[in-house]
């Protein structure tokens, strides 16, 4: 079975309420677990990141279906392709909002601008939302 990632960048339509944000994850990570679906969904000052990975179609699909959702706009497509194996095989959707405090931590500047960082960035060395995943995956095995 042919395995596919996808990640992306989006703005978040309007600020969610914790229990918005926790109905949503529930919801996510069932219809994940359902289409054998894993990943991470990062909210950064107001925008999503997240990458899936999984089967082909169920990742092409369930792609489509974020596109339309209008609780995010302006999706960027940031990367897509083949994988040999799951990345965050345990995760039905990890998730976690990086603070303001936690950006300046990482990137030494509160003002991240994730355009220029993932669009414009010619370091391909250093990717300050790879140190991110790396740091909350930390986080989560420390
Ligand atoms: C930022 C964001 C991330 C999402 N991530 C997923 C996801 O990983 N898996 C998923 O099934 N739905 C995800 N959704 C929800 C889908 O857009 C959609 O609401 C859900 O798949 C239900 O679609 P359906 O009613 O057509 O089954 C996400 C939505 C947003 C706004």
């Amino acid at each position: 079975m042919a395995l596919k990632f996808v990640s992306y960048m989006s703005s978040q339509s309007r600020v969610m309420s914790k229990k918005s944000i926790e109905e949503f994850l529930f919801q996510v990570r069932e219809k994940n677990k359902l289409l054998t679906i894993t990943g991470v969904l990062l909210l950064i000052q107001g925008k999503f990141v997240q990458y899936i990975e999984g089967p082909e179609e169920e990742i092409t699909d369930v792609y489509e279906s974020i596109s339309n959702d209008h609780r995010h706009t302006d999706m960027i497509l940031l990367d897509s392709g083949d994988l040999e194996e799951r990345q965050f095989k345990d995760w039905s959707m990890a998730y976690k909002e990086v603070s303001d405090k936690q950006v300046k931590g990482i990137i030494g500047d509160e003002e991240l601008n994730l355009e220029d960082i993932f669009l414009n960035s010619k370091d391909h060395d250093y990717h300050p939302v790879l140190k991110v995943l790396y740091d909350f995956v930390k986080t989560l095995s420390s």
